[in-house]
């Protein structure tokens, strides 16, 4: 065992393969993602206006949880379960450790866990081994009237299109392997929590969404409006995609439509998401609350809290260029000549080549030729 800290939390976790069959999982490299929900609940403790009860359905050491009882300040109890009896002994180990008195622990599966505290959650958190969608129904019955929800994917490869009819069978979506792969994948996985919510009469709007090299991690609210779940459900749509110019749209109802461009088929993905996947206005307050103590946190929050001012899909240089034979220009003489025309453009955080613009392709293209 080796003793760490992390945030506030002083925890004792096994030295070596995290992956080992019957240890406790702890992943350092997910630090981010738990840095991100840490303040995401910081600032909807604000929205909420009243203390949260959260939970932890897959806590695996509880770090997370236990975070939020140190870190937070309006939490009543965090609710840590895992299937796993030893992660549930290091959970309790760790929360007496670091005086944290309102923590309650069980061993149960996470959806028999969700489904017996119906509507009690204001926080709850779903980070399991693979694909989330097993609990994603009981998540949506244990979620309270108003509620944040956190939830992360590890099953990038078919919700990115590398294994489509895996994708097709466990979300009920088309995934697209094309430069936008990761955002499809995010706006398939954000759809089905929407569906999910929906079939519970609970609406679901994402707030920060992001990929990573090995999982996708996407934040919403939840609230019982039946008004609200219909609205959410209505932003289900499909995108547009051309193979051969790489042209690109979302829309919500697909027909058999050719690209405007080089009048190719499209081909279609989704169901998924066809509205914002970051809030711009949520992320600032997630950065007014940092404390830019982790470098890698306060970075990765300051560009996707940048690219949120632009709605529509990125584009990857290269790709784009390498479809239409174009010469690949310097990005910041494309992005000078885009901001010069009265366009936005951003970076994005999901490729390096990527950037995001409000531009119409055509347009983008002729950019391109002429610079
Ligand atoms: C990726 S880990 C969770 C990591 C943790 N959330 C963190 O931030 O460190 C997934 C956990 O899910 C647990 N698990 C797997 N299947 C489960 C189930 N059906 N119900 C509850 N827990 C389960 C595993 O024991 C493992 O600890
Ligand atoms: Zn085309």
């Amino acid at each position: 065992m080796e003793k760490i800290t992390e945030g506030k939390i002083d925890i004792e976790i096994p030295k070596g393969n995290i992956r080992k069959k019957d240890t406790v999982f702890y992943n350092p490299k997910m630090q981010l993602n738990r840095d991100i929900s840490i303040l995401a609940i910081k600032v909807f403790e604000k929205i909420a206006k009243r203390k949260i009860r959260a939970a932890d359905a897959l806590s695996s050491s509880g770090i997370r949880a236990l975070r939020m009882a140190k870190e937070c300040k309006k939490i009543e109890k965090v609710c840590i379960n895992d299937l796993n009896p030893r992660a549930i002994k290091t959970a309790e180990k760790t929360a007496k450790d670091n005086n944290i008195k309102n923590a309650e622990f069980s061993t149960e599966d996470a959806n028999v866990f969700l489904s017996k505290n119906k509507c009690l959650f204001d926080y709850i958190d779903i980070d399991p081994f693979g694909s989330p969608i097993y609990y994603l129904d009981s998540c949506a019955r244990a979620a309270s009237g108003k509620s944040l929800i956190g939830i992360t994917a590890t099953d990038t490869a078919p919700l990115s299109g590398t294994y489509p009819k895996t994708c097709v069978r466990r979300y009920g979506a088309i995934p697209l392997r094309e430069d936008i792969k990761h955002e499809i994948g995010l706006r398939i996985l954000i759809a089905s929590i929407v569906r999910a919510f929906s079939r519970h009469d609970k609406s679901f709007v994402p707030i920060i969404s992001y990929s990573k090299i090995h999982y996708f991690r996407i934040m919403g609210i939840s609230t019982s409006s039946t008004g609200l779940a219909g609205k959410s459900a209505e932003t289900i749509g499909y995108a547009l995609y051309c193979k051969k110019c790489g042209n690109r749209t979302l829309t919500k109802k697909p027909k058999d439509e050719k690209c405007g461009i080089c009048n190719t088929d499209f081909t279609i993905a989704g169901p998924l998401w066809t509205g914002p996947i970051n809030s711009h206005l949520f992320i600032g307050k997630m950065i007014e609350k940092d404390s830019k103590e982790i470098k890698e946190t306060s970075d990765f929050l300051e560009a996707l809290q940048k690219e949120s001012a632009v709605l529509e899909p990125f584009y990857d240089l290269h790709q784009i260029c390498k479809k239409n034979h174009l010469e690949i220009p310097k990005r910041d003489n494309l992005f000078k000549e885009l901001i010069k025309r009265g366009y936005k453009a951003e970076k994005t955080h999901h490729e390096l080549t990527g950037f995001k613009s409000d531009i119409n392709y055509k347009e983008l293209l002729k950019i391109i030729k002429e610079i």
